[in-house]
């Protein structure tokens, strides 16, 4: 089997940072390369860390996202940037001359990091916190510093990917269990420069200064379930691709509270934190898709295709098929025109196994509807 494209040199840029549930690079590509020709303006309402806009990015073609998450859409703005290295890592190195004004003392924090590290990691908390002006620099600086927040730690502090202690890379563990967790197997936090790190992870980005035909204003953070940010995006858009999360998938921020203090959380996990789909029960969240789809339907384009790959998480019983073929017939203007198992054409390069072993994930579909 080919290797995946999530692994290959030349998308590094796509891996700055983990996402729970990214979807594999192949997939909007191929949907991408069947429709080039129409020179498609792209559109993902659930966009992630933004697989489909760099994949449109690198095929030269518009693309607009929208994400409820914060995180998210740090990381997929970066998808759209265009910059030099040496710019970003000037940013970092300005930032961190600057003493922090707040360094966190909880004893998640002093397990984390090492203190020293801390104390850099805030000053560029903050420096990014306070910015006068967003530019490509701070944006690609913003997303490297989240997909090195966390991981696995390395033999030697001198190869370190990650600035912290023993964690995952792609959701943080919880502040109790990750202190239990380092105690008992007595792992200490890396003694890291925090500009080594950042140099080397964005040395492996081979295509930053490539120009790019969109850019970062393009991610918009919004609920896709409102109708106002459509007017933010060209109406003649023609071209949707996207992931929707899966029911019951509903702590994408939660699970992500590390990254989201460094983007100005609290220092705990927030859990009151909503504008997410409605996963309540299965009609509600049928419900909730089906006003997306209507939205994406009042495309002004003569012809509008729609790409969604959809699955169920494991722990949760449900049919992908039947949440998302009733939320397009609830939108009452779409006709699926095609569906299949994605995992019989992608074996593993699927987004369930991101999260479980791939024995025991759930199937996944990739659906092809046209509005009618
Ligand atoms: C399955 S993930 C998409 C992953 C994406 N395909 C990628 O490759 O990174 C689903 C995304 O939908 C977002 N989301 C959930 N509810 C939303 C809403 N109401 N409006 C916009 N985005 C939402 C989540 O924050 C999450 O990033």
């Amino acid at each position: 089997m080919a290797r995946p494209l999530a692994y290959h040199p030349a998308h590094a840029l796509n891996a700055i940072c983990p996402y729970y549930t990214m979807f594999p690079l192949e997939y909007p590509f191929r949907v991408l390369k069947k429709h080039k020709e129409e020179a498609p303006i792209v559109l993902d309402p659930f966009c992630g860390r933004g697989t489909t806009i760099y994949a449109a990015r690198e095929l030269g073609l518009q693309a607009w996202g929208i994400d409820s998450s914060p995180i998210a859409v740090a990381i997929a703005k970066a998808k759209l940037a265009t910059t030099s290295i040496e710019d970003v890592l000037l940013l970092a190195e300005i930032m961190i001359a600057l003493e922090p004004e707040h360094v966190p003392e909880t004893p998640f924090f002093k397990g984390a990091y090492h203190s020293r590290t801390l104390r850099q990691l805030c000053s560029l908390r903050e420096g990014l916190l306070n910015l006068d002006e967003e530019s490509n620099a701070s944006i690609i600086l913003r997303a490297a510093v989240l997909g090195c927040l966390h991981g696995p730690l390395n033999k030697t502090e001198e190869t370190s990917a990650y600035f912290s202690n023993q964690m995952p890379r792609t959701f943080a563990s919880k502040p109790d269990y990750s202190i239990k967790y380092w105690k008992e197997r007595n792992l200490k936090a890396p003694n890291v420069r925090v500009i080594d790190v950042l140099a080397r992870k964005l040395s492996r980005i081979l295509n930053l200064g490539i120009d790019c035909v969109g850019n970062p204003d393009q991610i918009l953070y919004s609920d896709s379930r409102t109708s106002e940010v459509y007017g933010k995006i060209p109406n003649d858009f023609s071209l949707v691709i996207t992931s929707p999360p899966y029911y019951g998938m509903s702590t994408y921020i939660q699970d992500q509270w590390l990254r989201m203090w460094f983007l100005g959380g609290p220092e705990t996990v927030d859990y009151k934190i909503k504008d997410q789909l409605k996963h309540s029960s299965q009609d509600a969240f049928i419900n909730s898709l089906a006003i997306v789809w209507g939205n994406i339907s009042r495309s002004q384009s003569n012809k509008l295709d729609l790409y969604v790959r959809f699955g169920s998480v494991p722990s949760i019983e449900s049919d992908p098929k039947y949440l998302l073929r009733s939320s397009l017939e609830e939108s009452g203007v779409w006709k699926i025109i095609s569906t299949r198992n994605a995992s019989t054409s992608e074996v593993g390069r699927r987004q369930a196994t991101q999260m479980v072993d791939d024995s025991t994930a759930a199937v996944e579909y990739d659906f092809h509807a046209i509005r009618v």
